[in-house]
């Protein structure tokens, strides 16, 4: 016997209710990990709503209504998106894997007796660089950092005359390199370190003297 929601139920739940106390959090994630997204810690919700709003995606609503303890989803299509728990239980979220795709905006509202409590979570998708440095025929080194999200920064040690370059990726990858040459003829080993927000690698290489 499970009753049909009807919108006007929802809205009437978040109107009657008074105040809203909203936090909202930036979340980094790395790609291919899984990650839980909680909502505000208040126990006693009447109805639990994740909204989910993803680019080129419609709105995708999960809820659950602990009055008579029933799910319900609204245009959500992705299977890697689900229920941490169950939800008379607990009202995380779960994303396993993370895809490049789910960058955007989680939103969880906690309809209670004392009010609307919300908890948001802008979601931004990492994605390691390949990373390498190599020589260049006319002894130009090149330090390299492909396909990663956001783009990583490259730097020399010693700085060198270098001209930097990138290539946006249609999956909003980004892939970044720096070509270098060094007027002192003493300068015979150069370092290329390249910052990411998932972490620093340094490289190391010989220049082959002229
Ligand atoms: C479903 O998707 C449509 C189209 O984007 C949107 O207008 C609507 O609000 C969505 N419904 C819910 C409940 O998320
Ligand atoms: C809610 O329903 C599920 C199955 O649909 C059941 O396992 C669970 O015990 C119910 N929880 C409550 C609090 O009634
Ligand atoms: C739900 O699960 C999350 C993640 O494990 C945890 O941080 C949170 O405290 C739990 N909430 C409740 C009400 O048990
Ligand atoms: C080395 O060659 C690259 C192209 O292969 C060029 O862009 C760069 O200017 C050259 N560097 C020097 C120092 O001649
Ligand atoms: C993104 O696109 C680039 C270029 O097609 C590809 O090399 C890379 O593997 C892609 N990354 C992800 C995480 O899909
Ligand atoms: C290069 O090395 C030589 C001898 O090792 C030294 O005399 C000279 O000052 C160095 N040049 C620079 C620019 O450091
Ligand atoms: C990489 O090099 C930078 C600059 O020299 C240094 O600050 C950092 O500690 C090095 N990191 C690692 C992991 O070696």
């Amino acid at each position: 016997m499970l009753c049909t929601w009807k919108t006007s139920d929802l809205q009437l739940l978040l109107i009657l209710t008074v105040f809203l106390v909203a936090v909202n959090s930036s979340q980094p994630v790395r790609v291919d990990t899984k990650i839980v997204l909680s909502c505000h810690p208040i126990p006693t919700s009447v109805l639990v709503t994740w909204e989910i709003i993803l680019r080129d995606k419609p709105l995708c609503t999960k809820a659950y209504r602990s009055d008579n303890n029933v799910t319900k989803e609204v245009n959500c299509t992705d299977k890697r998106i689900t229920w941490a728990f169950r939800p008379d239980q607990n009202s995380s979220l779960l994303i396993d894997p993370v895809a490049i795709t789910h960058d955007g905006y989680y939103r969880c509202l906690k309809a209670t007796p004392d009010g609307n409590f919300h908890r948001g979570y802008n979601l931004q998708v990492l994605v390691a660089p390949e990373v390498t440095l190599f020589r260049s025929n006319n002894g130009t080194a090149v330090c390299k950092a492909v396909a990663g999200k956001p783009a990583a920064r490259i730097s020399w040690i010693p700085e060198g005359y270098c001209v930097p370059k990138q290539e946006i990726w249609g999956n909003g990858t980004v892939t970044v390199w720096s070509t270098c040459h060094w007027a002192d003829s003493n300068v015979s080993t150069v370092s290329c370190s390249v910052s990411h927000p998932t972490g620093i690698r340094n490289l190391t290489i010989e220049l082959s003297q002229g």
